[in-house]
């Protein structure tokens, strides 16, 4: 049975931060803040309406997002600046070492899926900017079950989706909320630790495993 690994998306492949280039033509400094709270809000959003059983999409919880860090920044970005906004975290970047260690673990022989609370066609669509959607044989959305992670639902699905035995599906997510969703819900996780003032959730759910960059993963994690 080949091990499958389950690539969050946001924060782990891709930069939710590649905003701040456009950020800063109307923010100058502020842009790196303004990326962290629309980032954080986005998130929070997800969790509410998770809880609350009100769920928009991911893109909904983007945008929402975005109108409340202009409001609390007061930084009135206009309509059409936001509309670029938005356009741009459609392409966001990949980070540096994903190519490479994409492409080393399936010559490993690892199947490899993309998991995300983004919807399907906008995780595809990174993917595929960034060059490295070959590498993949699914994405898996949150979006088919209307709920987000950490809501153990939606990794049950990607197991199922997966069709590997749960002891062979691995979550690999730089996100703590996500690897302590995975492993309460019997997979094995990988936490990229990507930089270093991260801290790791205590709440005595550690992950299977703590990496540093994701060219570690293949001497790790047994195929
Ligand atoms: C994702 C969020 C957690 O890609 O960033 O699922």
């Amino acid at each position: 049975m080949t091990v499958a690994l389950a690539f969050d998306i946001y924060g782990t492949l891709i930069d939710p931060h590649g905003v701040v280039d456009e950020l800063e033509k109307h923010l100058g400094e502020g842009a790196q803040a303004f990326s962290n709270i629309w980032r954080d809000k986005q998130l929070e959003y997800t969790w509410r309406r998770g809880l609350m059983g009100r769920y928009e999409n991911f893109p909904v919880c983007t945008r929402q997002a975005l109108d409340y860090t202009d409001s609390l920044m007061q930084t009135h970005l206009d309509e059409s600046m936001k509309a670029a906004l938005m356009q741009v975290y459609r392409v966001l970047p990949a980070y540096d070492d994903v190519p490479e260690s994409l492409q080393a673990l399936k010559d490993a022989g690892f199947r490899l899926f993309g998991f995300s609370n983004g919807v399907a066609d906008a995780v595809q669509g990174l993917l595929e900017h960034a060059g490295i959607d070959s590498f993949f044989d699914g994405v898996v959305s949150v979006d088919a079950l209307q709920t987000f992670k950490p809501d153990p639902k939606v990794y049950r699905h990607v197991v199922e989706v997966m069709g590997s035995d749960i002891e062979n599906c691995w979550l690999v997510s730089s996100n703590g909320f996500d690897v302590i969703g995975a492993v309460s819900s019997g997979m094995k996780a990988a936490w990229l630790k990507r930089f270093s003032g991260v801290v790791f959730d205590p709440w005595g759910i550690e992950p299977t495993l703590e990496i540093h960059g994701l060219d570690e993963l293949p001497q790790k994690i047994p195929s």
